[in-house]
């Protein structure tokens, strides 16, 4: 969306995960507090994003009314606050007569709420998909409600962030660009690395029926239903893959490094969603791992894309490459197997990108590999140089989520 914002994907911290409908004021100011003393504000993750469970109900204007309890002394100070530190406010609601926890949702109601957020200074909506009241099952009414409030977000002349969420709902990736900086494309990450894909459908080839709110996906469920060619620079309009599992406690150090790489190289929004007040050391390292973020807020570089998968003891292994400003090249071999294994990656492969072989001088140039997490968690070799021609040169994985940049020299 030509609105001026997310011209990278958008950094920040959500409540969802780790609060559902625990959150409130103390819980929103807490969070905003760590993002800034531990250094998260510096990196980039500006958003902190109230979700669902905010409100309590309309007055009898039909102004949506902030729970009283949860925040005693409003949304606009909230917001003053937030500001205050040099963050941004976000909200939530549903493109349906109610959230995904039955509060009260904007349909019917897109200027009188937008109009609102942006009187209490709001930066971002995350805009869900429940009770929408049998409007989707065609591209064209799902585009509708959305474009409805995206309308009257950009009416209110404030710069409002709008991230769809419809969980992959007729196709957001088709429509949700230019009415939107992100749109969901699967139903919910949880906190879980691979399980059978049996309950997390709404991609686009399998064409399942996306109409109960509730999916859950694994990691491996959701990066295989990545949307690799929808998210594109310059057009501030973003895949999401789902907010970040890191920290949350389901997942293994190496699975989190995995997780948080391929969210960076494919693009996503990185909203975090652990607890940050009691966060540890292996969750703060990888969530500021910098040259992992730069890649993310590269503002030049695509979406990467998978070259190949083979299925192996246990899970998958991956590659994906991408390029990256400068003429450098991003490679990210992931190994989702249950045993450490050795795994090659080609120029020829590297190069592949969309579909496209590489060219002949890419392939025969010489390039310095560096290792974005050797420093960090990964054991795979640092600083390495692919040599010209077709050549193979063995990248030794003894980790989940090797990650590598190919610089041009
Ligand atoms: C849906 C969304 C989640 C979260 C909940 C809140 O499930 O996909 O991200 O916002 O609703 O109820």
């Amino acid at each position: 969306l030509e609105n001026g914002l997310a011209r990278t994907p958008q950094m920040g911290w959500n409540t969802w995960n780790s609060f559902a409908c625990d959150m409130n004021e103390t819980v929103v100011l807490q969070a905003a507090e760590k993002i800034v003393s531990l250094g998260f504000k510096d990196l980039g993750y500006h958003y902190v994003v109230m979700d669902d469970c905010w409100s309590a109900g309309r007055n009898s204007s039909g102004y949506l009314i902030p729970d009283p309890d949860k925040f005693p002394n409003g949304v606009a100070d909230l917001a003053d606050k937030i500001h205050d530190m040099g963050l941004k406010l976000g909200i939530y609601s549903s493109a349906g007569t109610l959230t995904c926890a039955r509060y009260a949702g904007s349909l019917g109601y897109e200027e009188k709420d937008a109009a609102l957020w942006a009187s209490w200074g709001i930066d971002y909506l995350k805009y869900d998909n429940c009770y929408n009241q049998g409007e989707e099952g065609t591209p064209k009414l799902s585009y509708d409600r959305y474009n409805t409030m995206g309308k009257a977000l950009n009416a209110t002349g404030r710069p409002i962030l709008y991230s769809l969420c419809n969980w992959g709902v007729d196709g957001p990736w088709n429509f949700a660009p230019t009415i939107g900086n992100s749109w969901r494309m699967s139903g919910d990450l949880i906190n879980v690395w691979d399980r059978e894909n049996v309950n997390c459908p709404c991609s686009e080839t399998e064409g399942l029926d996306c109409k109960t709110p509730g999916y859950q996906c694994s990691v491996m469920n959701v990066l295989n239903k990545a949307v690799y060619y929808a998210s594109k620079p310059y057009a501030g309009a973003w895949n999401d893959l789902d907010m970040l599992e890191v920290g949350n406690g389901g997942l293994t150090d190496t699975e989190a490094v995995a997780h948080f790489s391929l969210w960076a190289a494919l693009k996503s929004p990185l909203l975090m969603t652990n607890v940050m007040t009691t966060i540890d050391a292996p969750t703060l390292s990888i969530l500021q791992n910098t040259a992992v973020l730069a890649v993310s807020q590269d503002p030049e570089s695509s979406s990467a894309v998978r070259i190949w998968r083979y299925y192996v003891d246990g899970g998958q292994i991956q590659m994906y490459s991408g390029s990256l400003s400068g003429g450098d090249q991003l490679v990210l071999l992931l190994n989702g197997g249950s045993t450490a294994r050795k795994m090659n990656a080609t120029l020829t492969d590297i190069f592949w990108g969309d579909g496209a072989e590489g060219t002949a001088s890419e392939i025969q140039s010489s390039w310095d590999v560096y290792d974005l997490w050797a420093d960090r968690m990964s054991n795979a070799t640092a600083n390495a140089i692919i040599e010209g021609g077709n050549a193979t040169r063995p990248i030794n994985m003894t980790a989940l989520g090797g990650y590598e940049k190919v610089y041009a020299q």
